[in-house]
Order: structure tokens, then C-alpha cells, then sequence
């Protein structure tokens, strides 16, 4: 019986690999099926059978294929009519249930099994298969894609079975080869990447005759790379939609996402962002590049330093220091006027001889206690005033609680003088700027001054374009927005210093694809040699250089000489256009004053 020799394939070409994991589907075809399939279950402990009698079930094959228990490897064999087993292949097309994870087994009686399945296989199925040629003799092959991007099985052994006795094989190298191995040459395949036009990661050109070719960008410079160590090339497929897409809400899939869920395209490379809805439908590789989310907003204005004297302090403090200033006169009149009050009713009923002893005055120059009425309240507020503006105070402190206020008073003037003296220096040297927005705490306030926050629907370029038409925030990633505010005129952009929500960028694959876990590799590899990084600063530079030679050059120079002057900038005129004003102000008041008191002596 020939049908006892099976078994000792199966093994033959199982054990090699010690699966922890076998599921078999078998159906009533091959003869002696129900002996392999009663070795196996005595072998493997963790062997699911499956029957595909009279019909193999989907519901089943998606189970089988997509819940695992283990890290392991899962053997799918198969032990079916060459019709069964093209089926099945069909389902697991249909559905997209491609898998690293799953190597096939497929054992068969039809000499022409392979060239059948061959219409059905895709790339992503590891699929050994097991032909009989003749009597006792069984062609081992598994499947690959050739330079063509063609389906094709290559023979890898033969083996011959004996009856009664352990088979005989013949291996020229293992049945499944190590799929990262395998994939570290594509033979000189043209793979398609599906791309849209997305400088500075992946910029296209259109030829005359409307072929799409890439240019250059961050992303070019990764494919080149992976395709010179890889040994493949590829031709850029640009989606009808022309989209990045993704899974939309109704569950259709757009754009670039699309090509590569429907193996349209091998691989896309092109600033996509890994995400989990996307990952539903496609394979990312590990993220190559890390991009954080910024806001550009117009360059803040300089702020005119013509009022620079009233910088140091915002309006409101300004409001408390005159209230507070025209406050401290009153109060320190008050306090006299009591002690006053006090000290007379005591000299009058106790000691006649101490009034005139009592509060100190010097000189004459205010005769202080010895006249009944004391000095004014503008006698206060004009000395209070002095003080604040660093000037003796005329007024002797004759009691304690007007010495206590007058010392609490000095020192708050002291420290006043001193941080409003530092804050001033500081804004004269140094340009100031209105408030720029430098992070989403900002841009609420920002709201509020008619900033809108915007986000790319169209292209960057006119979104950046906006940003100074329109007055808005642009949402964008750090790198696109640093390179297209660089085109446009870098001064004329602020980014924001805070960055948020980083994205990790990865090349999508479809799914099961076996080729990812060989670009993990090799990017892992770039991205910890810095490449990435490279191609990210010399794409800046280029921009750089580039644009630096597009400008006039009296604009270059004047620059310069700004920059250069920073250092050892001595205070110009419009710093102090403040104090000119301030004394223009009041000279002119005091001049209305002085007009106002000629006119009335004249008139009296
Ligand atoms: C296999 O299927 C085809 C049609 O799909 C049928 O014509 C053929 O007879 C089947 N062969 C067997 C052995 O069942
Ligand atoms: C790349 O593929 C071509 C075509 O199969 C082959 O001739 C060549 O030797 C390969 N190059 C390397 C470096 O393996
Ligand atoms: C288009 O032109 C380029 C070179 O100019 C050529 O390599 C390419 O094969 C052409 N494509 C088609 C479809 O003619």
C-alpha cells in the first residue's frame, strides 16, 4: 500500500523544524490519510485537525490562521484533492490572510499540483509542497518570486518511501529557507512603490511622457539605500485619489494605503504615519523616523521700543503703582495729622513746655508742630512722589508710625527701582517681540486675538501661505513645515518651540508580507547609523544654501550686520523716545500751567 509511506514524508520533511504548532486539514482523497493523521496526534500534542470534507469551511481556515496561541510557527498541512487544496489557497487570497507566521505543507498525488496552485499563490504564502512523480518517488519545491515578480516553485529535494520502511530523502537545502535570508536578495525585482508627490520626504518628477520617477527627499534616500543592499529596484505608482488615505469610516480604504491593502504595490515609503486603523489593513514596518507636530504661526512683529520705558511693567501694574503712589500721601498725612492731634492734646493738658521740643524740624524750612496747621496733603503726595523716583524726602519723620510708614515706603521704592532699572536694560539691549506661539496653551490665547488654527486639506504650500494671509496657526509635522517655511522666507515664520504628538513614520507592506521583517533589519540599521538623520539635515541645508542664493543680496547683508550688532548695541535714539516724551509731555503741561497763572494774575 502506498498510502503507508506517507506519514514517514510528512515527518521527514516536518521534523527538520520541530513545529510546535501543526494543524491539518485533510480530506478523504489521499489514501491512508486517517494513519498520518493518527501519528501526528500521537506526535505533536498541540495537532488541530480539520476536515475538508465535503467542502473546506472559511470560517475554520480564519480561525486556524489568525488566532495563535504561541510565538511559534504554524504548519498548515494540507492532505487534499488538488481542487481542495486550490480552494483553499483561493479563500486565503480572498481574504487576505497572507501570513510570516504560517508555513504550508501541501502533499499530493497530481504530478501537476504545483503548476495548479500557481495561479492562485501570492507573495506572502511560505507554501512547501510534496508532488509525487512516480510510484514511491516525491519532488519536494517551495515557492518564491522570481525577478518577473511571477509566482515560481523551486525544487529543493526528492524523496523516496519504501514500504514497511523509513523513506529515503534528499535535500539540497532546507525545505523553508529563513525568510530574512531569503529576502536579503529580490533577485533584481522592479518593485512598485505607490507614492504622492510629498517633498521633502518623497518628491516626484513627471516626464514629458508622463512617467512618474522619483526625485529626491528623506524617503528616497531610505528606498535607494534598502534597494543598493537589497538587490531590487522600483518604479513609483502614484494612487488615482492621490492621497496618503487610510481606513475611512464607512471601512473603505483610500489612497496609498489602498494600493498596498490590495497589493497594488509592494511598499510605500512616503511620510506615513503608522497608525492603528491603518495597521488594520497594511503591515508598518518599525518606525524610521520620529516627527513631531508643531505650530507655525506668523514671525512675531518687533515690538516698538519707542514706549520701551513702559515695558518693564504691564498696564495693570502701572494702574496699582500711581494708585498705590497717590494712595502712600494721604496715608502718611493722616498719620501725622493723629500724632498731631495727639501730641497737642497731651503738651495742652500736661506739659505746656514740650510743645515746642517736640517733633524734630530742622532749619526752618518747615515749621513743623510749631504751627497749628500742619503741612498740606500735597506736601505728602509731592515728597511720596519724590521718593519713588529716587529722591530725598524734604519731610522729617517726627513720629514712630510716620517713620514706619515712610521706611516701609522707601523699600518698596528701593526694590522697585532696582527691578524696573534691570527689566529696562534688559528690553533696551535686547529686541523684544510681541507674544509668540510656542505652544497649544498659546494658540487658545492666540484664538482670542483672531489667530485661527488650521490643518492640511490641500497642499502645505498654500497652507503655509495662509499663515500669513490669513493670520492662522498651522497644525503641521516639525520637519515639512521647517523646510517649507525655509522656502517661503524663514524670518518670516515663528515655529513653535513646544512640539506635540509625535508620529512615528514607517514603510507600509501589505499585509503578511514577508519581506517586512528584512527592511526592519536594514532600517534599523540607518536609523541607528544616523542616516536618517543625515538625510533629514541635508535635505535642511540644501533648502538652505538654496534659498540663501535666491535672495537679494542687499537683504543677506543687511541681515548680517543686524546679527553683528547685537552684541554691541548702544542705545539710539527711539530707545529713549520714552523719557523725551514723558519730559516733552510735561514741560508742555507745565507751560499751560504757568499760561494759565499769567492770565489769571492779569485778569485779577
Ligand atoms: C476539479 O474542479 C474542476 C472544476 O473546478 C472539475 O472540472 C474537475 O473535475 C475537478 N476535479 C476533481 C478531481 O474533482
Ligand atoms: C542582483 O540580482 C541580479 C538579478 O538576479 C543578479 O544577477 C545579481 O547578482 C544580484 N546582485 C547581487 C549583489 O546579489
Ligand atoms: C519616458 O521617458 C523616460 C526617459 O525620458 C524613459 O526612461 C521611459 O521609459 C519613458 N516611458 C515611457 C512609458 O515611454
Amino acid at each position: 500500500m502506498k498510502g503507508s509511506i506517507l506519514p514517514s514524508l510528512v515527518l521527514f520533511l516536518l521534523q527538520p523544524s520541530h513545529p510546535n504548532d501543526v494543524v491539518i486539514i485533510y480530506d478523504y482523497t489521499l489514501p491512508g490519510v486517517n494513519k498520518i493523521v493518527e501519528s501526528f496526534s500521537e506526535r505533536w500534542a498541540a495537532t488541530t485537525l480539520l476536515t475538508a470534507t465535503p467542502a473546506p469551511d472559511l470560517s475554520q481556515l480564519l480561525v486556524a490562521l489568525t488566532s495563535f496561541h504561541t510565538n511559534d510557527l504554524r504548519y498548515m498541512v494540507l492532505l487534499c484533492s488538488a481542487n481542495t487544496t486550490r480552494t483553499i489557497f483561493d479563500m486565503v487570497s480572498n481574504n487576505n490572510l497572507e501570513s510570516r507566521r504560517i508555513r504550508w505543507l501541501v502533499v499530493g498525488e497530481e504530478p501537476d499540483l504545483a503548476a495548479t496552485l500557481l495561479h492562485t499563490l501570492r507573495e506572502g504564502s511560505l507554501v512547501g509542497i510534496a508532488s509525487r512523480v512516480n510510484n514511491n518517488l516525491y519532488k519536494m519545491s517551495f515557492s518564491y518570486m522570481n525577478h518577473e515578480n511571477q509566482m515560481r516553485f523551486q525544487e529543493v529535494g526528492v524523496w523516496t518511501g519504501r514500504k514497511g520502511k523509513v523513506g529515503k530523502g534528499r535535500m539540497n537545502r532546507p525545505l523553508y529557507p529563513d525568510i530574512v535570508n531569503h529576502y536579503r536578495n529580490f533577485q533584481g525585482r522592479n518593485l512598485i512603490s505607490s507614492a504622492v508627490d510629498n517633498w521633502p520626504f518623497f518628491g516626484l518628477k513627471y516626464l514629458e511622457n508622463d512617467t512618474v520617477v522619483s526625485d529626491r527627499g528623506i524617503d528616497i534616500n531610505v528606498i535607494n539605500t534598502l534597494g543598493y543592499y537589497l538587490n531590487f529596484t522600483y518604479r513609483v505608482e502614484v494612487p488615482p485619489d492621490q492621497q496618503w488615505g487610510g481606513v475611512q469610516k464607512d471601512g473603505t480604504v483610500t489612497g496609498i494605503i489602498r494600493e498596498i491593502a490590495t497589493r497594488g504595490a509592494h511598499l510605500a515609503i512616503d511620510e506615513l504615519t503608522i497608525t492603528a486603523s491603518r495597521e488594520t489593513v497594511v503591515d508598518f514596518s518599525i518606525p524610521y523616523f520620529f516627527d513631531s507636530t508643531t505650530l507655525t504661526s506668523k514671525a512675531p512683529a518687533e515690538r516698538s521700543r519707542s514706549l520701551a520705558v513702559l515695558y518693564p511693567f504691564s498696564s495693570l501694574t502701572w494702574i496699582i503703582l500711581v494708585i498705590v503712589t497717590l494712595l502712600m500721601g494721604p496715608l502718611g498725612y493722616l498719620f501725622s495729622r493723629v500724632h498731631h492731634q495727639l501730641t497737642q492734646t497731651f503738651d495742652s493738658t500736661h506739659n505746656e513746655r514740650s510743645r515746642n521740643v517736640g517733633p524734630s524740624f530742622d532749619s526752618g524750612r518747615i515749621k513743623w508742630g510749631s504751627e497749628p496747621g500742619l503741612r498740606g496733603v500735597e506736601m505728602f503726595c509731592f515728597n511720596m512722589f519724590r521718593t519713588i523716583i529716587i529722591q530725598g524726602n524734604l519731610l522729617p519723620a517726627s513720629s514712630w508710625p510716620l517713620r514706619l510708614v515712610f521706611f516701609s515706603w522707601y523699600a518698596f521704592c528701593v526694590i522697585l527701582y532696582a527691578v524696573y532699572a534691570g527689566t529696562l536694560t534688559a528690553y533696551l539691549t535686547k529686541p523684544s517681540f510681541d507674544k509668540p506661539i510656542d505652544s497649544l496653551e498659546d494658540l487658545l490665547e492666540a484664538r482670542e486675538r483672531g489667530v485661527a488654527p488650521s490643518v492640511t486639506v490641500g497642499t502645505i504650500n498654500e497652507m503655509i501661505l495662509k499663515v500669513i494671509d490669513k493670520n492662522t496657526a498651522f497644525i503641521n509635522g516639525l520637519v515639512g513645515s521647517e523646510i517649507f517655511a525655509m522656502k517661503q522666507g524663514r524670518h518670516l515664520y515663528h515655529l513653535a518651540r513646544n512640539t506635540f504628538h509625535p508620529q512615528p513614520y514607517g514603510i507600509a507592506c501589505p499585509p503578511g508580507a514577508p519581506y517586512t521583517p528584512v527592511l526592519n533589519l536594514m532600517l534599523g540599521r540607518m536609523v541607528q547609523a544616523g542616516l536618517v538623520d543625515k538625510w533629514h539635515r541635508d535635505e535642511l541645508t540644501n533648502m538652505k544654501q538654496s534659498s540663501e542664493q535666491s535672495k537679494p543680496k542687499d537683504q543677506t547683508q543687511e541681515t548680517e550686520v543686524g546679527q553683528g550688532s547685537v552684541a554691541v548695541r548702544s542705545l539710539a535714539l527711539d530707545h529713549l523716545q520714552g523719557a523725551f516724551y514723558i519730559l516733552g509731555c510735561f514741560t508742555v503741561v507745565a507751560a499751560g500751567a504757568l499760561l494759565t497763572e499769567v492770565i489769571m494774575s492779569l485778569y485779577s
